[in-house]
């Protein structure tokens, strides 16, 4: 293929600078429009998220089994949760004393606000902090388990938020991750979907919107545990954002769901 002309300097300057203020839009609009989602949504539903008969359906299938593995040789867990959004899936496991769990979200304070103003309250409140910036307010080796649900790909930059938590969790924990394949694409690329994930032999794949590829989970020492990719409607997620109304549209109940759980390897054995 042809190298493209290149348009002189100055000019390139301000493409460049125009295309990053046109994505910083899309975000602002995107994390606009994340806070509107989840305001409609705590109004018409809080009651039925504060049934806890919904969070044990809502808690990772696989989840509980693994968390018995690491449990064995550690009297207390500490997890960590990027991107929970107001009402984590982990609120059972919780509950139940499975773990200490700390959950992250940019948003945190616009939910924080949302759940005041109903006078909600729920077992886990996230704290605001975006998922690229972990190790700097937690250190190396703070947690044993690290969990995603439906957010890295709606981070900036998930495959520094991928290295972030290689580096908070420890050597010999685990890293559990769940989400739509491709939801950049299902989604139009529009808002904070600005990512496919796909899953491929065990590793996290992201690809843009041009197709571009990169293996997100690459050379950060993760080896994986359990790789599953099925309909969405397989994953008994009714609650918490995920009920179908029987809306206009894609039927996304069977766009295709993944689950990734990798280890932490030694990193002093490289
Ligand atoms: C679709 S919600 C998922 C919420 C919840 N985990 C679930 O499965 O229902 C995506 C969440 O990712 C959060 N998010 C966006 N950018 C992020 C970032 N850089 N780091 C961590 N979370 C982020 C959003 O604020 C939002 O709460």
């Amino acid at each position: 293929m042809a190298p493209q002309a290149l348009a002189p300097k100055h000019l390139r300057r301000r493409l460049i600078g125009w295309a990053a203020a046109r994505r910083g839009v899309r975000r602002r609009d995107g994390f606009e429009e994340e806070v509107d989602f989840w305001r409609d949504y705590l109004d018409k539903h809080h009651a039925s998220v504060s049934d806890r008969r919904l969070w044990v359906a809502a808690f990772p299938p696989d989840l509980r089994r693994w968390t018995e593995l690491l449990a064995a040789g550690t009297p207390e867990l500490e997890a960590l949760e990027l991107g929970s959004g107001p009402v984590s899936l982990l609120a059972w496991g919780v509950d139940h004393g499975l773990f200490r769990l700390t959950a992250v979200d940019p948003l945190a304070n616009e939910y924080a606000t949302l759940m005041e103003a109903h006078g909600w309250s729920y077992p886990v409140t996230p704290i605001r902090e975006d998922g690229e910036n972990l190790s700097k307010l937690f250190g190396a080796d703070r947690f044993d388990l690290a969990y995603a649900s439906n957010a890295l790909d709606h981070t900036r930059a998930p495959r520094r938020c991928i290295e972030e938590i290689a580096k908070v969790v420890r050597a010999g924990g685990l890293v559990y991750c769940e989400g739509f394949v491709r939801e950049g694409t299902n989604a139009g690329w529009s808002g904070l979907h600005q990512h496919d994930l796909v899953p491929e032999n065990g590793h996290l794949v992201r690809y843009d919107q041009r197709a571009r590829r990169a293996v997100l989970t690459e050379g950060l020492g993760l080896e994986c545990l359990q790789q599953k990719v099925q309909p969405f409607i397989e994953r008994g997620l009714t609650s918490h954002g995920y009920e179908w109304s029987g809306e206009k549209g894609r039927d996304w109940r069977y766009d295709h769901w993944f689950t990734l759980v990798w280890q932490v390897k030694d990193r002093s054995r490289g």
